[in-house]
Formats: C-alpha cells, structure tokens, sequence
C-alpha cells in the first residue's frame, strides 16, 4: 500500500507530465474528461470539489449539498480549504502492486486525478487520488503532518445513500491508502464489484461483475411479481382480444373458429370457469371474443358479459353501475371502461374486465396455482379447451375469405410497434409488448381496422399494464389520437343486436348499429336477397325479413308495408327478423289470381308513399313481391249412404280441409233443421243449404253448380231429376229457387217436394258444389236472360274437382 502510493505520488511528482492544472478555493468544478472515472458503474467526465468547516466532498453530479441526491465522495479534510488538480496518465498493468492490495481490481490502470489539498498558509495537509482502472476506480488518500485528526474518514455516497464507510488512522495515511471504490448500479442502487445480492424489492439476485455491469435474474415465477417484501407472489395477466389469447406467461394464439372455449378454471376457485366464445364479424375467417361466460358449477349460475356493456345472470339481464353489485359472490360494475367482474376464494382474486371486444382476466394470490384454459398455456391442444354447450354445431367450419387489398400490413405493422416505442415504454418493464404488437399485426393486416379496432390493441396493453403494475402510461392517446375510453364499449352500450349480428360501424364510422355476421350474411348476399323465402301457410303467408340485410341496403324496415299500407313489417326484438304476413282474416290487400292448376296469392313488400314522408327522404324504394301458389281444391267424390236429412262431410285434400254440410229445412230462417222423425209432405216447400266450414272467405267461395234427385244412392241413377243446372235453378221447375249462391262459403236453395212417379222410397239428392276464388263477382252465376247478355254464363273459374253431397230421404 504504502510502496503503490508513492509510486502513484512519485510519479505525479517527479515526471511532472500533469496534462492541466486547476485549482480551487473552498469549492470548483474541475473537468476531468481525459481521467474520466466509472464510479458504481457510472461514467463522469467531471468533479466537483468542496469544503465546508470540517469535510472535503468529491462530488461527480454537482456541489456536495448535504440532503442532496448526488454520488460523492466525502472525507475528513483536516483545515485544507484549497487545493488543485493535475491529471496523470500512466498504465498500470493487471497484477501490479496496487492490484495485489485490491484482488477485485481487475482492468489495468489509466490515468489518475491527483487533487493536493492545501491550507491558507499554502502547507500540505491531504492528497486525494482518484485513479481510472477501466470500468473501476480507486481512491488513494495520503496526509501530511498538516492534516491534525487522528484518522481520516471517507463516505462513498451514491445517490445520496452511503454505500461505504471507510476510517484510517492517520499513522496507515501518512504512509498512503488505497481503496476501491468501484461497483455497480441497477436501477440507481449500488452494488460493490464481485458481490451478489438478493433485492428483496425486486425479489431478484443482483450480481455485480467485476465490470462494474450488474445483473438481476429475479427468483419469482413467470406468473409470478415481487411484494416488494422478498416475496413472491402470483399476479397475471390473461388478454384475448380479437380472436387473439396472450396467455398469462405472454404466449400468443389465435383462436381460429367460432367455438367455446375455456380461457381459465383456477384450481384455486373450485366451480369457477370462464369461457370465451368467439364468432366472426365482418369476415368469416377471422373470429372475435365474442362474450365472456363464467360459469359458477356450485351455484349453477352462468354469468355472461357481452357485447356493449350487456350482462346476463341466466338469461336475465342485469343493471349494472359503478356501484359493485354482489351476485352469487361475483362482483359486478360497470364503467365506461367496461364491466367488471370480481370473484375470490382462498387469498385468490380474479377479475374479469370486458368491453365487449377485450377481456382482461387478472389474477392475483398466493403464488402455486395450477392453471387449467387457455389462459394458463395458449399452446393447449384446442379441441380439448372447448366448451361444447357453448359451441354451435358447425362453429369449428374454416372459411376462406379473400385477402382485403385495402390493407396496408407495412403500415399496420409500424402502427403496432408503436407498443415499443415511448410512451408505452414506460411498461416494457411489467408486460412484454411483442405478444401485443403480434395480436396487433395479426389481426390488422387481415382485418379492416374498423370498429375501434385499431386502438384496441394499445388500449389493451396500457390496461393490462395498470391492472398488472400500476403504471399508466401517460400521453399514448393523444399521440396515437385514441378516444378516452374503448370507443366500441361506449358507442355499443347498451345496443342489443341477435344472435346473428355484431354491434359495429356503418357509413364510414358515422354511425354505430347491428350489422350481419359474415357467415349469416353470406347465406343471402348471393343471392341479393333480404331473408328467409315465403312461407306459404293454408290460409295465410309470411316473408320473414333481416333487418341488418335491410339495413346494409339503407332500408329502414319501418317505411316498408305490403299492398295495403296498415299492415306493415313486425320485428322480433330477439331476432331482428322482421315479418310481412296477411291470413284470411287480414288479406292486406292480396291479390287472388287462379288458372286451372293453381291458385296464386301475390302480395308485394313496398317502401311507404313518398307523399308520407317529408320534403326528402333517404328511402330506397323497394319492391319484393312475394307469392303462394296453391293447387286447386282435389275432392273427390266421397259415396255416402245417407238416410238422414243433413249431412257433413270432412273434406281434406292438398292445403285445403273443410267441412261441406247439407241440411234441410222447413222454413227459409234454417233454424230448425228437419229431423228424419219429421213428415214432410208431398209438394211442401223445403230449403236445403250448403254450408262450408273452415274456407278462407275472403279469398274463395262456394258456388253450388247443380243438384238433382235420383232414386237410387249413385248420383248418375238412371232417373234423374235436375233443380239447379248451372248454378242456376231449373228453369222448368217454377219452385226451385236458388240464393246466395257464389257469394259466400254458404248458399242455399228451396224447392217442392216430389217423388218419382211410380216409385215409392228413397230419394237422393244430389249437389256438385265448387269452390270459386273470389274475384270481383265473377263466382256469380248469371242466371236472367239480361245478365247473361253482358256476363259469360258462368264464374271465370270452373272447379275440375267438385264435391258431391247428397242427402236422402224416405217416402
Ligand atoms: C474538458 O477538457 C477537454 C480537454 O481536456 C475539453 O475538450 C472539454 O471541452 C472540456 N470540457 C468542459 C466542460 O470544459
Ligand atoms: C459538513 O458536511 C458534513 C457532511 O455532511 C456535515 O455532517 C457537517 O454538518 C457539515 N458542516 C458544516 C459546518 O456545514
Ligand atoms: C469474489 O469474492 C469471493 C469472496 O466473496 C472470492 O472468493 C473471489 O475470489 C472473488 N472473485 C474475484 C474474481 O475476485
Ligand atoms: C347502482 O345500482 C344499484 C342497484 O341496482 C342502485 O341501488 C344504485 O342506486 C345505483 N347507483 C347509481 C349511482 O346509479
Ligand atoms: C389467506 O391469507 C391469510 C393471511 O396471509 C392467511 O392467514 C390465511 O390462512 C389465508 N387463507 C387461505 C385460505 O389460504
Ligand atoms: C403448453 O401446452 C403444450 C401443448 O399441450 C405443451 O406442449 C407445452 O409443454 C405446455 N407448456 C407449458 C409451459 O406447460
Ligand atoms: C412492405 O415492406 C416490404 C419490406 O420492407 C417491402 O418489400 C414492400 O414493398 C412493402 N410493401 C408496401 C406495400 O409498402
Ligand atoms: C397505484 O398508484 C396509485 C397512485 O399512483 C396509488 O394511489 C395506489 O395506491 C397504487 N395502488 C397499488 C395497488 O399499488
Ligand atoms: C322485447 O320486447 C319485449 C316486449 O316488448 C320486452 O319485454 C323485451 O325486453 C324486449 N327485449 C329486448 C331484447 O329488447
Ligand atoms: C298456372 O299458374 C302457375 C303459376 O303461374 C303456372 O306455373 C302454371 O303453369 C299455370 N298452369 C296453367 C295450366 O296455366
Ligand atoms: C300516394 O298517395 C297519394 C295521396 O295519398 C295518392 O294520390 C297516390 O296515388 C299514392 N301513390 C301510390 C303509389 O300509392
Ligand atoms: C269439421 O268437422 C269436424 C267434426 O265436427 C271438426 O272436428 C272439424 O274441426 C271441422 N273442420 C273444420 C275445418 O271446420
């Protein structure tokens, strides 16, 4: 020691090589740029030299002040207020004298800073050296006969803190001290060279190399961050966003399909699972988280957060505010950052946040829980996380959409880095952001970045890194021009849209509404039609319509009306499908057209008239006509044997089924039918009505087209007697009269009544009845001369499958 200070004093004193001379009263700033020192692993190319009554500082950040964060060097200065400085280079090869004193001392010698210390009367009291050894230094400290203390003193201080302290007794200084003062520093802490420590803070072991580089690998888990208390305790974080999973220890994996899957089963929480379905939006190949499920097995709830802030406790939907709202021990608010769901159990806390695209799932406790889902190892095999109760059949059906040739991925890409770059570095520490900027990339080079999309990704990584770490990172939104809160969260809130649908952006981001599913819209978009085809009912007809089909067309479903403009689209507010229909009873204007094979019901789905609206409007006209055809009524003749006075007859044949009855009365009031005990006499007037049951009346019509008596039960009995030929009565027989007839589901006709002479028994009569689709009145027979002048004799349409009813009595 004493041999390498003189040698280091000898040569400063006898070669005289000093390269600059400074010198100072009281206190100075003095460069040392060509003997710059590494103290505690930091570079200064400067000193700053002071005294106060009993202390000499060397300081490297500025004048020693004490309180002041600064890295200095305080000693005992004797009664020196003065010195100066000279710089000395000199190489000082590894294994010389000084290195033996010092085994740490690893780098050959530089240069030196000598600073001789002085009183007022210019005599000699300190020597202070502060030698460069590379990324080390060493301080050298000699006094003089001057210097009266009976030891000297020396504080190394880096960031304010004392790090050494060091006292020599004057007899070991008079002859020279060397000391090291080399280390290193990890995050403003220092380290002494060759030491490895654990930082109970950091929950990490801190090695300081010889370089003065130090290096902390920390002991906590990948799930795992430090209590500040040498503690290890578990907390993580799950982000799927879009159709990507950065599981809890940051591996990346797209979910590829529409299925249900289990994103997290802690074994800590016994009966909690929480799933993810996912489902496509705009894009068939590309899926988006969807809703978020957790499913409490104890209680048997299921918890469901979906799109726009909306919450489902089994079906039922909740109200939810800031205010947390308990239910079955799950935590339940809402923000405008999203919805929150909180559940712990055994020291553990998982809360679920989602805004109805991004689900964060944290998870904090005690460290050693098992992880089961996707949240716990993204690279499981898929098919066994999947939740089949919430997959629907088919959800696991690739497709292949062509590339969008709008995207530019160079740009994309340079916008997702962006998570690398200020101010988001401010989290690199807590989050990796390269599972982020891969989520980000992946998604936007596929995907159009609409629906606040392009912002999520930045959103997520800030969120998971306060829900994680506490840090926010400031001013990312305005330099990015991100809205405040998760523009699809607040413009979805509280938007309902069906199963089919997703709540997005139309018209360029002008506006927020339920657009078609991909898949969904696929299954019409080629066809250009706007929902599912007619239904044809047998006596009524529904168009059944997809207001978000409608709606991509800018038609707003309630202006649309059918031929009659009362009866307008009805929309189910669980499907979104809206219904066009008219029955019987309400016919909405159905036009009613037949040919021999066919009856046609047409009616058209119209936009409302333009005199409705205002000055303007915004309405595609629309035009879709919609049609059933029906066959025409197939009866045929049913042979009854008959012996009472009424009859009825079931008939059922293609879409029809009706009733056809045929009774006779005493009086034209046909209140009282006759009885077959009743006596009816020879040339007494009697009515006999045809009556249908179960015709749309509005639409078709019973025309009785001929009856006749036969005296046996065949209609084509070898006597025959005809009352009404043609729908019209008999004109040979005076008394036949025939009313109603092609007016209505019922007619009926009166007569005398006779028997065949020369014959004793039963008489038949015979009806051939026709339905007739109501058309004007053109089912009407036309039976006086004059109105067969201007009318062809009978109804337009003739029924090729009549209905035969007889009804027989006794004589
Ligand atoms: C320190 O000295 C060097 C030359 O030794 C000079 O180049 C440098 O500018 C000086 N620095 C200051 C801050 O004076
Ligand atoms: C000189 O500095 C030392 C070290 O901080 C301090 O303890 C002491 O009080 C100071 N003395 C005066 C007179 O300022
Ligand atoms: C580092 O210190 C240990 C003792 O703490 C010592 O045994 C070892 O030799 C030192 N290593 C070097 C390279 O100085
Ligand atoms: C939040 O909801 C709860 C329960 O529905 C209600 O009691 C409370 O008043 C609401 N708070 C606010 C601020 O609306
Ligand atoms: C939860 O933590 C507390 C305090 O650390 C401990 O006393 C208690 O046993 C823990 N409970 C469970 C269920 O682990
Ligand atoms: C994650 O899951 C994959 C597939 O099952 C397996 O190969 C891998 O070892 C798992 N990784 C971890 C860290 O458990
Ligand atoms: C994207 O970047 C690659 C490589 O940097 C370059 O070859 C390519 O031309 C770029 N594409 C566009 C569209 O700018
Ligand atoms: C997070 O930081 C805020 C202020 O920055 C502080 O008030 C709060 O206590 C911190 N929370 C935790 C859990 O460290
Ligand atoms: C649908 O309408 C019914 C009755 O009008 C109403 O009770 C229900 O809340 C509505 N559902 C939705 C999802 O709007
Ligand atoms: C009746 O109309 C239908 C539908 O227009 C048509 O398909 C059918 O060929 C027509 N039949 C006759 C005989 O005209
Ligand atoms: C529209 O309404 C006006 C007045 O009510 C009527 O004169 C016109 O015929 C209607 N146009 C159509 C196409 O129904
Ligand atoms: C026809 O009559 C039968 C028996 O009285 C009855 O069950 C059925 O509902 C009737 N059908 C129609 C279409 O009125």
């Amino acid at each position: 020691m004493f041999c390498f200070f003189l040698y280091l004093a000898a040569l400063s004193m006898l070669t005289g090589t000093t390269a600059t001379s400074q010198t100072f009263t009281n206190s100075g700033e003095m460069n040392i740029s060509s003997c710059p020192i590494t103290y505690y692993g930091q570079k200064y190319d400067k000193v700053y030299v002071a005294f106060n009554a009993s202390r000499f500082a060397v300081c490297f950040i500025g004048v020693y002040k004490p309180g002041i964060k600064n890295d200095c060097i305080v000693m005992s200065g004797g009664t020196a207020d003065r010195g100066d400085l000279a710089i000395l280079s000199r190489e000082i090869p590894t294994g010389s004298g000084v290195h033996k004193l010092l085994p740490n001392l690893k780098n050959a010698g530089k240069c030196v800073n000598i600073i001789p210390l002085k009183d007022s009367q210019q005599s000699e009291i300190e020597q202070v050296e502060l030698g460069n050894f590379g990324t080390q230094a060493i301080l050298a400290i000699k006094t003089y006969s001057g210097y009266t203390h009976v030891d000297v003193e020396a504080d190394a201080k880096v960031n304010g803190l004392t790090v050494s302290k060091q006292k020599f007794q004057t007899a070991e200084t008079s002859k020279g001290v060397i000391t090291d003062v080399s280390g290193c520093r990890l995050s403003g802490v220092a380290y002494k060279t060759n030491t490895t420590v654990k930082d109970p803070n950091t929950c990490s072991t801190v090695t300081c190399d010889v370089n003065g580089v130090a290096g902390a690998v920390s002991y906590c888990g990948p799930m795992e961050r430090c209590q500040g208390d040498g503690r290890c305790v578990l907390n993580t974080i799950c982000t799927v966003t879009g159709s990507t999973v950065i599981d809890f220890v940051g591996r990346v994996r797209s979910v590829p399909d529409r299925c249900g899957y289990t994103l997290m089963r802690p074994s800590s929480i016994p009966g909690l699972k929480v799933l993810g379905v996912f489902q496509e939006r705009r894009r068939k190949d590309v899926s988006f988280l969807d809703r978020v499920i957790l499913q409490l097995d104890q209680a048997g709830v299921q918890i469901s957060l979906e799109q726009g802030g909306r919450v489902q406790l089994n079906n039922k939907v909740l109200m939810l505010n800031a205010t947390a709202q308990v239910v079955h021990g799950v935590e339940l608010s809402k923000d405008q950052m999203g919805v929150t769901a909180k559940i712990s159990a055994s020291n553990h806390t998982v809360s679920v946040l989602f805004d109805g695209s991004v689900t964060l799932i944290h998870m904090t406790g005690p460290s050693g829980a098992h992880m089961p889902g996707l949240c716990g190892n993204s690279s499981r095999t898929l098919s066994k996380e999947k939740v089949s109760e919430h997959s629907a059949p088919g959800c696991e059906i690739h497709y292949d959409d062509a590339a969008d040739s709008t995207i530019d991925c160079n740009a994309t890409t340079e916008w997702c880095n962006l998570l690398k770059q200020a101010p988001f570095t401010a989290c690199s520490r807590h989050i990796d952001p390269e599972p982020f900027t891969t989520a980000c990339t992946r998604t936007l080079c596929k995907y159009p970045a609409v629906d606040g999309l392009k912002c999520q990704f930045l959103e997520a990584y800030a969120r998971a890194c306060t829900r994680h770490s506490n840090v926010t990172v400031e001013g990312w939104r305005s330099k990015t021009s991100c809205s405040a809160f998760p523009q699809d969260f607040v413009t979805c809130q509280d938007r309902f849209c069906s199963a089919h649908e997703f709540c997005g952006e139309s018209n360029n981001g002008a506006e927020t509404r339920c657009l078609c599913r991909a898949i969904f819209a696929s299954k019409y978009k080629s066809t250009g039609a706007f929902g599912e085809p007619t239904v044809c009912g047998q006596k009524s007809a529904s168009v059944t319509l997809a207001k978000c089909l409608l709606e991509d067309k800018s038609i707003d479903y309630s202006v649309l009306h059918l031929n009659d403009q009362t009866c307008t689209g009805e929309m189910d507010n669980l499907t979104h499908m809206v219904m066009f229909s008219f029955d019987s009873s309400s016919t909405c204007g159905t036009v009613v057209t037949a040919n021999n094979s066919q009856i046609i019901y047409k009616n058209t789905i119209m936009t409302r008239n333009s005199s409705m609206f205002g000055l303007i409007n915004r309405q595609i006209p629309v035009h879709i006509d919609f049609s059933c055809f029906y066959s025409q009524p197939d009866v045929n003749s049913l042979a009854i044997k008959l012996k009472h006075s009424s009859v009825i007859q079931q008939i059922t044949s293609g879409e029809w089924s009706y009733n056809l009855s045929m009774k006779a009365y005493t009086s034209s009031d046909r209140v009282q039918a006759i009885q077959s005990s009743n006596e009816i006499q020879l040339d007494e007037k009697i009515w006999v009505e045809l009556k249908t049951d179960g015709l749309a009346e509005k639409m078709v019509v019973v025309v009785t087209d001929s009856c006749w008596a036969t005296d046996q039960p065949s209609p084509s009995g070898s006597l025959r007697y005809d009352l009404i030929i043609k729908g019209c009565p008999n004109p040979a027989d005076q008394t036949v009269k025939v009313e109603g007839n092609g007016l209505g589901t019922s007619n009926y006709f009166s007569f005398n009544t006779f028997q065949f002479s020369g014959k004793t028994g039963d008489v038949y009569l015979h009806c051939r009845v026709e339905l007739c689709v109501r058309q004007g009145n053109t089912c009407t027979p036309t039976c006086s001369q004059a109105e067969r002048r201007r009318r062809s004799a009978m109804p337009k349409y003739k029924d090729e499958n009549p209905a035969f009813i007889n009804l027989a009595w006794t004589y």
